[in-house]
Protein backbone atom coordinates (compact mmCIF):
# COMPACT_ATOMS: atom_id res chain seq x y z
CA UNK A 1 0.00 0.00 0.00
CA UNK A 2 1.34 3.11 -1.42
CA UNK A 3 0.01 7.11 -0.51
CA UNK A 4 -3.12 8.10 -1.06
CA UNK A 5 -4.00 11.58 -3.01
CA UNK A 6 -7.62 12.88 -2.59
CA UNK A 7 -8.12 16.28 -3.69
CA UNK A 8 -5.34 18.26 -1.63
CA UNK A 9 -4.66 16.09 0.63
CA UNK A 10 -2.20 13.22 0.87
CA UNK A 11 -3.02 9.83 2.84
CA UNK A 12 -1.41 7.04 4.45
CA UNK A 13 -2.27 3.61 4.71
CA UNK A 14 -3.80 2.17 7.69
CA UNK A 15 -5.87 -0.62 7.81
CA UNK A 16 -5.17 -2.96 5.51
CA UNK A 17 -8.18 -5.31 3.12
CA UNK A 18 -7.04 -8.17 6.05
CA UNK A 19 -7.40 -6.28 8.84
CA UNK A 20 -10.62 -5.13 8.09
CA UNK A 21 -11.96 -8.19 6.76
CA UNK A 22 -11.15 -10.10 9.69
CA UNK A 23 -12.89 -7.65 12.53
CA UNK A 24 -15.68 -8.24 9.95
CA UNK A 25 -16.22 -11.70 10.12
CA UNK A 26 -15.44 -11.81 13.82
CA UNK A 27 -18.49 -9.54 13.96
CA UNK A 28 -20.63 -11.44 11.99
CA UNK A 29 -19.94 -14.65 13.84
CA UNK A 30 -20.57 -12.44 17.28
CA UNK A 31 -24.35 -10.90 15.70
CA UNK A 32 -25.17 -14.39 14.06
CA UNK A 33 -24.96 -15.77 17.72
CA UNK A 34 -26.83 -12.63 19.68
CA UNK A 35 -29.11 -12.29 17.25
CA UNK A 36 -30.93 -16.20 16.28
CA UNK A 37 -34.17 -16.42 15.62
CA UNK A 38 -34.83 -12.04 15.74
CA UNK A 39 -34.75 -11.68 12.73
CA UNK A 40 -33.23 -8.46 12.94
CA UNK A 41 -32.69 -5.35 10.91
CA UNK A 42 -30.07 -4.16 9.79
CA UNK A 43 -30.14 -0.09 9.72
CA UNK A 44 -27.42 0.80 7.28
CA UNK A 45 -26.57 4.94 6.86
CA UNK A 46 -25.59 5.83 4.02
CA UNK A 47 -23.24 7.16 2.01
CA UNK A 48 -20.06 5.64 4.03
CA UNK A 49 -21.41 2.22 5.02
CA UNK A 50 -22.13 0.85 2.18
CA UNK A 51 -19.49 -1.14 1.79
CA UNK A 52 -19.18 -1.96 5.53
CA UNK A 53 -22.65 -3.49 5.30
CA UNK A 54 -22.24 -5.21 2.22
CA UNK A 55 -19.18 -7.09 3.63
CA UNK A 56 -20.75 -7.65 7.01
CA UNK A 57 -24.55 -9.18 5.66
CA UNK A 58 -22.95 -11.14 3.39
CA UNK A 59 -21.41 -13.09 6.54
CA UNK A 60 -24.97 -12.74 7.96
CA UNK A 61 -26.03 -16.53 8.16
CA UNK A 62 -29.47 -16.37 10.11
CA UNK A 63 -32.46 -14.98 9.18
CA UNK A 64 -32.17 -10.89 8.94
CA UNK A 65 -32.98 -7.97 6.82
CA UNK A 66 -30.98 -5.06 5.65
CA UNK A 67 -32.33 -1.66 5.09
CA UNK A 68 -30.17 1.51 4.00
CA UNK A 69 -31.01 5.13 5.09
CA UNK A 70 -29.66 8.88 4.60
CA UNK A 71 -29.20 11.08 7.39
CA UNK A 72 -26.76 13.29 7.03
CA UNK A 73 -24.39 15.39 5.01
CA UNK A 74 -20.72 15.86 6.00
CA UNK A 75 -18.97 18.18 4.99
CA UNK A 76 -14.84 18.98 4.85
CA UNK A 77 -12.16 17.02 7.75
CA UNK A 78 -14.56 17.91 10.90
CA UNK A 79 -18.10 16.84 11.37
CA UNK A 80 -19.59 19.96 10.68
CA UNK A 81 -22.93 19.25 9.16
CA UNK A 82 -26.52 19.71 10.39
CA UNK A 83 -28.20 16.36 10.90
CA UNK A 84 -30.87 15.89 8.11
CA UNK A 85 -33.97 13.51 8.88
CA UNK A 86 -33.95 10.05 7.79
CA UNK A 87 -34.85 9.10 4.36
CA UNK A 88 -35.58 5.81 3.13
CA UNK A 89 -36.96 4.57 6.23
CA UNK A 90 -39.88 2.21 4.49
CA UNK A 91 -39.70 -0.55 6.90
CA UNK A 92 -41.59 -0.71 9.82
CA UNK A 93 -39.21 -1.21 12.71
CA UNK A 94 -41.85 -1.51 15.57
CA UNK A 95 -41.55 -4.12 17.44
CA UNK A 96 -38.10 -5.45 15.35
CA UNK A 97 -34.82 -5.66 16.73
CA UNK A 98 -32.75 -2.91 15.22
CA UNK A 99 -28.79 -3.34 14.61
CA UNK A 100 -28.10 0.45 13.21
CA UNK A 101 -24.41 0.00 10.80
CA UNK A 102 -22.34 3.05 10.57
CA UNK A 103 -19.10 3.50 8.70
CA UNK A 104 -17.36 5.71 12.07
CA UNK A 105 -18.73 7.25 15.03
CA UNK A 106 -17.19 10.97 15.58
CA UNK A 107 -18.77 13.34 17.56
CA UNK A 108 -21.64 10.82 17.67
CA UNK A 109 -23.86 14.31 16.61
CA UNK A 110 -25.55 11.82 14.00
CA UNK A 111 -27.06 8.81 16.01
CA UNK A 112 -27.53 11.24 19.05
CA UNK A 113 -29.85 12.99 17.12
CA UNK A 114 -31.50 10.32 15.26
CA UNK A 115 -31.56 7.29 18.05
CA UNK A 116 -35.02 9.20 19.65
CA UNK A 117 -36.65 9.32 16.05
CA UNK A 118 -35.79 6.04 15.98
CA UNK A 119 -36.49 4.71 19.30
CA UNK A 120 -40.42 6.68 18.99
CA UNK A 121 -41.15 4.15 16.71
CA UNK A 122 -40.80 1.25 19.50
CA UNK A 123 -38.45 -1.22 18.25
CA UNK A 124 -37.90 -4.07 20.53
CA UNK A 125 -34.16 -3.27 20.68
CA UNK A 126 -31.54 -0.95 19.03
CA UNK A 127 -27.65 -1.47 19.16
CA UNK A 128 -25.28 0.04 17.57
CA UNK A 129 -22.45 -1.44 15.27
CA UNK A 130 -19.76 1.27 13.70
CA UNK A 131 -16.29 -0.11 11.64
CA UNK A 132 -14.54 2.48 13.08
CA UNK A 133 -14.86 4.41 16.54
CA UNK A 134 -12.55 7.18 16.90
CA UNK A 135 -12.95 7.20 21.37
CA UNK A 136 -11.33 10.57 21.57
CA UNK A 137 -14.18 12.84 19.67
CA UNK A 138 -16.99 11.30 21.08
CA UNK A 139 -18.93 14.69 22.68
CA UNK A 140 -22.66 13.37 22.65
CA UNK A 141 -23.79 10.25 24.75
CA UNK A 142 -24.06 7.55 22.08
CA UNK A 143 -23.34 4.28 23.28
CA UNK A 144 -21.58 2.25 20.97
CA UNK A 145 -22.22 -1.87 20.80
CA UNK A 146 -19.68 -3.41 18.82
CA UNK A 147 -16.81 -1.24 17.03
CA UNK A 148 -14.58 -3.07 14.88
CA UNK A 149 -11.81 -0.61 15.38
CA UNK A 150 -10.99 2.21 18.08
CA UNK A 151 -9.35 4.70 16.27
CA UNK A 152 -7.65 7.75 17.27
CA UNK A 153 -8.83 11.39 15.97
CA UNK A 154 -7.28 11.61 13.13
CA UNK A 155 -9.63 11.94 9.15
CA UNK A 156 -9.46 8.83 7.84
CA UNK A 157 -10.88 7.70 4.08
CA UNK A 158 -11.45 5.07 2.26
CA UNK A 159 -13.77 1.15 2.07
CA UNK A 160 -16.63 3.76 2.12
CA UNK A 161 -15.26 7.30 3.82
CA UNK A 162 -14.87 10.06 1.89
CA UNK A 163 -13.22 13.10 1.82
CA UNK A 164 -15.77 15.56 0.18
CA UNK A 165 -17.00 12.86 -1.75
CA UNK A 166 -13.95 10.90 -2.76
CA UNK A 167 -12.23 8.22 -1.85
CA UNK A 168 -14.47 5.93 -0.83
CA UNK A 169 -13.66 3.60 -3.40
CA UNK A 170 -10.88 1.27 -1.43
CA UNK A 171 -10.34 -1.79 -0.13
CA UNK A 172 -8.28 -0.40 2.51
CA UNK A 173 -8.44 2.56 4.74
CA UNK A 174 -5.90 5.56 5.15
CA UNK A 175 -5.14 8.58 7.75
CA UNK A 176 -4.29 11.87 6.84
CA UNK A 177 -0.90 12.07 6.67
CA UNK A 178 0.47 14.36 9.32
CA UNK A 179 2.34 17.83 7.81
P1 LIG B 1 -20.56 12.22 13.95
O1 LIG B 1 -21.97 12.64 13.83
O2 LIG B 1 -19.67 13.34 14.38
O3 LIG B 1 -20.38 10.98 14.81
O4 LIG B 1 -20.04 11.90 12.50
C1 LIG B 1 -20.42 10.78 11.86
C2 LIG B 1 -20.24 10.92 10.36
O5 LIG B 1 -19.20 11.84 10.02
C3 LIG B 1 -19.82 9.60 9.79
O6 LIG B 1 -20.92 8.82 9.46
C4 LIG B 1 -18.97 10.00 8.61
O7 LIG B 1 -19.79 10.13 7.48
C5 LIG B 1 -18.41 11.35 8.98
N1 LIG B 1 -17.00 11.24 9.45
C6 LIG B 1 -16.55 11.42 10.71
N2 LIG B 1 -15.23 11.25 10.81
C7 LIG B 1 -14.81 10.97 9.55
C8 LIG B 1 -13.51 10.66 8.99
O8 LIG B 1 -12.46 10.61 9.65
N3 LIG B 1 -13.50 10.41 7.65
C9 LIG B 1 -14.60 10.45 6.87
N4 LIG B 1 -15.82 10.70 7.35
C10 LIG B 1 -15.93 10.96 8.69
MG1 LIG C 1 -21.68 8.11 7.64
Amino acid sequence: MSTFKVLDKEFVPYLSEADIQAKIAELAKQLNVEYAGKKPIFLSILNGSFLFTADLFRQITIEAEVCFIKLASYKGTSSTGNVITAIGLDTSVSGRDIIIIEDIIDTGKTLHHFLPQLAAQQPTSIKIAVLLNKTEALAFPVKVDYACFDIPNKFVVGYGLDYDGLGRNTREIYQLKES
